[in-house]
């Protein structure tokens, strides 16, 4: 099989995410690295790339001079993985889509709702492959849950409680560590800090494994360390289209919690809990039944999480690999096959609804406020 060509934005030497792109992407060998504008520093950017093994004639100096190389070559890249800081999203990905790139994205998608609107209807319109990096979805045993929840196994869903609070920010006295501080300023990081950066991954989470859409919240924000103009800390009650019923915390000050992530999800019959630091683990409940700890790698388990798992049961699969899950998605995705649980543009733009929606209903003392994209809001109305 003929190695599908990658290239990358952003993602340098130091960065957080650039390595797990590096390795989720090849961990299957359908994707190799032949492509790099990788740093905002054009002399480092192009010197990390080489040292990766990109030819000097692809170590590009910025993603526009990529876009111009690789648009004119016969054997240009077949996807190009956008992973700078979040303002520079909307215009790299929407230049690369217009030229006929399939792109993934990653998360937060854009700045705005109507930057968000553009991509969705660009993606749309220009029929390539396009997606948004809320790579947790890929979990083995969050595909799981979601096929139990499809199968009815916990019947209907009454109640989602998820989680995405860390304790990484939670210094004051290196709240002004420009890697700490942009983020809670709004030149940088646009109208919403904590709940734009971790909640949304939760949210996303919650609309994934219900098979579900957002359809209004309530938010409360604060800015615990005083100096921040953006929250650190967000707890958001949310409203999905079926009537379930949502509540999610985000924080990046509770000390003592170190990734964070968790979902809760319960229906009539039974429920379910899932974490992103026992990933391998998902904890069922059914209803007057005993609990059981489903592992991943067991032979009975829904066809999607045996599909994405890929190595023996109790040998741990983590972060990475989930990412990996991504790149083997959008591999077939690519080569023409449907892949159900890609995070799609929509996925995107309902993400960037949300955030506004929550930074207004937070502005109006958490009055509870429509979190649905404008172009969908007319279709099943509140
Ligand atoms: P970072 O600050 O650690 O690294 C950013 C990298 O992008 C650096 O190498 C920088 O030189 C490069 N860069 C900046 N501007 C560029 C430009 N115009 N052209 C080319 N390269 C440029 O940032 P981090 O934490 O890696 O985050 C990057 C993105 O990934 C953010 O949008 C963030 O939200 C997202 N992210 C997603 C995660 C996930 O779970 N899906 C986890 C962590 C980050």
């Amino acid at each position: 099989m003929t190695k599908l060509k990658w290239g990358m934005i952003g993602g340098g030497e130091g960065s957080q995410i650039g390595p797990a792109h590096r390795l989720g992407a090849v961990a299957d060998g359908r994707f190799e690295l032949v492509a790099g504008a990788l740093d905002h520093r054009p002399a480092k950017g192009k010197a990390f790339a080489e040292s990766l093994g990109i030819d000097s004639s692809r170590a590009y100096g910025s993603w526009s001079e990529m876009l111009d190389g690789e648009k004119n070559r016969d054997d240009a890249i077949n996807l190009v993985t956008v992973a700078t800081p979040n303002a520079t999203h909307f215009e790299i990905t929407k230049s690369f889509l217009e030229a006929g790139f399939n792109v993934l994205c990653e998360k937060p998608m854009t700045m705005t709702v109507e930057e968000g609107e553009e991509i969705y209807k660009i993606a749309q319109k220009s029929g390539k492959v396009f997606s948004v990096n809320y790579c947790y979805s890929a979990y083995p045993m969050v595909r799981q849950a979601r096929a139990m929840v499809r199968s009815g196994d916990i019947g209907k869903l009454r109640l989602i409680i998820t989680n995405f609070s860390h304790g990484h920010h939670a210094d004051a006295e290196d709240a002004e560590n420009p890697r700490v501080r942009w983020r809670y300023d709004p030149q940088m990081a646009g109208v919403s800090g904590q709940f734009a950066d971790c909640g949304i991954h939760a949210m996303h989470m919650a609309s994934f494994i219900s098979d579900d859409t957002v359809d209004s919240l309530s938010a409360d924000f604060a800015s615990t360390i005083s100096t921040r103009i953006l929250e650190d800390d967000a707890f958001v009650n949310f409203r999905l289209s079926k009537g379930t019923v949502g509540r999610l915390w985000t924080s990046s000050v509770a000390i003592g919690r170190q990734h964070g992530f968790d979902i809760q999800i319960f229906g009539e019959t039974g429920g379910l809990r899932w974490a992103s630091e026992q990933p391998n683990q998902l904890i069922y409940t059914p209803l007057s039944g005993r609990t059981q700890i489903i592992e991943k790698g067991e032979a009975d388990l829904y066809e999607d999480a045996k599909r994405l798992t890929r190595v023996a049961i109790a040998h741990p699969e983590g972060f990475p690999l989930a990412v990996a899950n991504m790149y083997m998605d959008l591999a077939d995705a690519i080569s023409g096959s449907d892949r159900d649980g890609l995070p799609t543009a929509q996925d995107g733009l309902r993400s960037m609804a949300a955030v506004y929606a929550a930074v207004k209903s937070a502005k109006q003392n958490g009055s509870w406020v429509d979190a649905r994209p404008p172009i969908f809001s007319d279709e099943n109305k509140l």
